[in-house]
């Protein structure tokens, strides 16, 4: 027995002896917390649970860190200690690797997978091939042939992991010192040296994500309403969050499923994203190159359309938990149909909608629309002219835009659950005709750094935010003509076109703001002093989780907009808070939202001066109609819910074998019997013993 399994012994031994502080410091030896650990969570949907848990106390492993797929030999089947905790690098994070764990998963007692610090070049994407395959319009009943991809596979590097069912913990660790203290463990403790087995003590890892929820959203429901008659302890909940929407024409938000005589035209695009794992949702060019250019888009537009007003409204709306099943634009077309929204179904004249538009250096953007409703003239009709705006608004600037196939179904997108409910016209932009460019698909690789957004060294954080990037002026431009073509479209004359003009300094700070840093000064500008906390020094995350509140990317979002299509007015902090522009208004909270900012400080001075923004900014709830419906196997809404869970951590330390174990064990109940008989020995015999120093009866 060697050096240390006897220093195990005494300490054990010092510890039944002196319960309390000694034993603390014990603990303080053996464990080393890891910190930023990045878990896996368990989400449910009608029929399925995807995702990873722990046991309720943590599953602990031997650390093995996995060198080559061959090597997973040693973990399935030759190595002497299951169950192991395999630690991945990114390169081994495949699908087949990963399969093969999941598959032996009773000698695996967990996963940690090193995230690199640049993206691997081969691609890399855990979400399915065809994304929201069952909740978009192409179903059996509306085109057969076009269903399930049949046409185009949208996103073939999809390896559907994140769509799989773990019964083990899964973590991701950023490659920097703890990652190092793991590979440390590992070398000092757990290599095995020319084809023997490593000897004890073994480093091991104990990591814990327990989740409450189990089997279905059904199920889990079903427990949240048993346990809330008991106390008010949920399982799980429903993802979702909040729309952000804004119209250039003030809409009575107070009236409801109002037909309006104008038309709008909806221009729209998705806030959301996700990747593997649970707070690491950069989503850059699934989500940010779209509603950024959106954003832009409407920031250029707000001098025109309240100089000389086009015929029809535009309407902005950036939508929340599209990536599960279209939680956002189900819920606000739903709202639509039954008289819930400010705007009718009926009023909708058509959508524009902006998907991935980064253009990563090509100078190609495409313009799809659905064949299905385009069989109908007036229809036809309609998207061959806004086909046509977008073509000519893009003349001069720096790209061009081509029709992709007609015969070609839409890709993945929000105004598919447009087209489910009626044959609006529209048109989805996108930066590839057939399937995706994207090679980073709802995966954390679709970065900041995938999308071309990096800085000249040596910047500070203050000449960064305001650096313009190549890649802020190409979406830049693809502002100018979305904005453009939105005027023409809402009826605007065509000759105000040169007008309207996208700011490259808006895009580069918002691709800052949002890719590299939420807490920088300009944000910081924006939004009131109470949520300032809000802003983190990370790359915002777009996952869209379970808020009542609204979450980081849709309360920016609502406030940059208000600051890009409202404009400050001088009315008192107290009037702006109460949603009035003066003590006898009671009308203005129909028509505007007031937010009180808290704006910059002026030179030479620390405090803030807080201005009033009105707009037309609104949010509308973005929880799938399912929940709503207590309709919980739906098929036609989207049925996602989070686990809930008590703690997440991890943590190393090493292990003695199980003979040790047993000896330590031995050795205990050994001192316990021992001191039960001195008990009784002493009791028993307590007259002879103690019978001096009785008192008399
Ligand atoms: C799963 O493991 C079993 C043995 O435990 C093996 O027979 C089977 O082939 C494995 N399946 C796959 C898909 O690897
Ligand atoms: C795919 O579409 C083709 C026609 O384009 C059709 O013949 C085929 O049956 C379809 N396949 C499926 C699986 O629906
Ligand atoms: C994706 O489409 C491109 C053409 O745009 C094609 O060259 C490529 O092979 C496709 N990728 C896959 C995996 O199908
Ligand atoms: C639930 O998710 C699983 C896994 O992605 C999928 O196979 C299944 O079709 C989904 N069920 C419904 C009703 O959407
Ligand atoms: C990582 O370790 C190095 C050297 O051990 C140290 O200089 C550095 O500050 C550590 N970094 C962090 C983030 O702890
Ligand atoms: C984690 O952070 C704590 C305090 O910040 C530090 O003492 C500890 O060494 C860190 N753990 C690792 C593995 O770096
Ligand atoms: C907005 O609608 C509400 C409810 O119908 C009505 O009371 C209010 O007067 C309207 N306001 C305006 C400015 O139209
Ligand atoms: C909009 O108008 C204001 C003044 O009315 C002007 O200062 C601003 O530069 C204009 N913005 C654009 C983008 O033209
Ligand atoms: C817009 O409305 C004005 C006045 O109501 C009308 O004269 C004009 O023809 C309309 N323009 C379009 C494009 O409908
Ligand atoms: C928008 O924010 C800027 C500060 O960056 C401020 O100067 C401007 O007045 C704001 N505009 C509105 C309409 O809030
Ligand atoms: C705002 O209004 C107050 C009083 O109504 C006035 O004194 C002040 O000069 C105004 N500020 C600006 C910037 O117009
Ligand atoms: C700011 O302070 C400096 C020195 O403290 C002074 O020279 C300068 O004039 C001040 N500027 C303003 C705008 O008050």
């Amino acid at each position: 027995m060697d050096l240390l399994s006897n220093k195990w012994i005494t300490n054990l031994l010092v510890c039944a002896l002196f319960v309390g502080a000694s034993c603390n410091s014990v603990e303080k030896k053996i464990y080393v917390h890891l910190n930023y650990t990045v878990p896996c969570v368990r989400l449910l949907n009608a029929t399925h649970q995807i995702g990873c848990q722990s046991s309720l106390s943590g599953d602990v492993g031997v650390l093995h860190v996995l060198e080559s797929e061959e090597n997973l030999d040693w973990v399935l089947s030759s190595g002497p200690n299951p169950p192991y905790m395999v630690i991945l690098e990114s390169s081994l994070f495949t699908r087949s690797v990963m399969m093969k764990l999941k598959n032996g998963s009773s000698r695996v007692a967990g996963i940690v997978v090193v995230a690199p610090n640049t993206n691997p070049v081969e691609g890399f994407s855990p979400h399915t091939s065809c994304p929201n395959e069952n909740t978009g319009v192409y179903s059996e009943s509306y085109d057969p042939t076009l269903a399930h991809c049949n046409v185009t596979v949208w996103n073939p590097l999809g390896n559907g992991l994140s769509y799989e069912e773990y019964d083990f913990p899964i973590f991701s660790l950023k490659d920097d010192n703890d990652t190092q203290v793991i590979r440390q463990c590992y070398l000092n403790h757990n290599q095995a040296v020319n084809g023997s087995s490593p000897r004890y003590p073994l480093c091991a890892m104990q990591l814990y994500s327990h989740m409450s929820a189990v089997t279905d959203t059904a199920t889990c429901m079903r427990r949240n309403d048993i346990n809330f008659s008991i106390s008010p302890e949920m399982v799980c909940d429903p993802l979702g969050d909040f729309n952000v929407w804004a119209s250039t024409r003030p809409l009575n938000n107070t009236e409801k499923g109002h037909k309006m005589w104008e038309k709008v035209v909806i221009a729209a695009a998705r806030l959301d994203s996700r990747s593997f794992f649970f707070d690491v949702a950069p989503g850059a060019e699934s989500g940010a190159s779209g509603f950024i250019t959106l954003l832009a888009a409407a920031h250029a537009l707000r001098n025109v359309t309240q100089e000389a007003q086009p015929n029809r409204t535009i309407f902005y709306t950036f939508f929340q938990g599209e990536t599960f099943d279209y939680i956002g634009s189900s819920r606000m077309v739903y709202d639509m149909e039954n008289n819930q929204f400010t705007v009718d179904l009926d009023n909708v004249h058509s959508v524009l909608e902006i998907g991935q538009v980064g253009l990563h250096g090509e100078s190609r953007l495409w313009l799809h629309s659905d064949p299905v409703s385009r069989r109908n003239s007036s229809v036809n009709e309609e998207v061959r002219k806004l086909i046509e705006n977008l073509q000519s608004a893009a003349a001069g600037l720096g790209f061009t835009v081509g029709e992709a196939g007609f015969s070609q179904p839409l890709p993945p997108s929000s105004f598919q659950r447009f087209l489910r409910a009626r044959q609006i016209p529209g048109v989805v932009i996108e930066n590839h005709q057939l399937n995706f460019t994207n090679r980073y698909y709802e995966s954390m690789y679709d970065n900041a750094e995938y999308l071309n957004v990096s800085y000249p060294p040596n910047l500070t954080p203050e000449e960064q935010l305001k650096f313009v990037t190549d890649t802020a002026k190409a979406l830049t431009e693809v502002a100018t003509m979305v904005a453009r073509a939105l005027y023409v479209q809402a009826g605007g004359a065509e000759n105000q076109q040169d007008n309207i003009n996208a700011d490259r300094q808006i895009v580069s700070q918002m691709l800052y703001g949002f890719l590299v840093r939420s807490n920088n000064s300009w944000f910081q500008q924006l939004i009131p002093s109470d949520l300032t906390s809000h802003l983190t020094d990370r790359p915002t995350n777009f996952y869209v989780g379970v808020n009542q509140q609204s979450s980081e990317p849709t309360l920016l979002v609502q406030y940059l907009l208000a600051n890009l299509t409202g404009s400050a007015i001088n009315i008192t902090q107290e009037n702006c808070q109460n949603q009035r522009e003066d003590e006898n208004d009671k009308e203005s909270k129909h028509m505007f939202t007031y937010m009180w900012v808290q704006g910059a400080a002026p030179p030479n001075n620390t405090k803030r001066e807080g201005f009033c923004v009105r707009s037309t900014v609104r949010l509308s709830r973005a929880v799938s109609p399912a929940f709503e419906l207590r309709d919980y196997t739906s098929k036609d809404y989207s049925t996602w819910t989070e686990s809930r869970w008590k703690s997440i951590k991890g943590r190393i330390f090493l292990v003695a074998s199980h003979e040790l174990e047993m000896l330590t064990l031995g050795v205990g109940v050994g001192v316990l019997l021992a001191s039960l008989l001195l008990t009784y020995i002493i009791s028993s015999k307590a007259d002879i013993l103690f019978s001096s120093g009785r008192e008399p009866t």
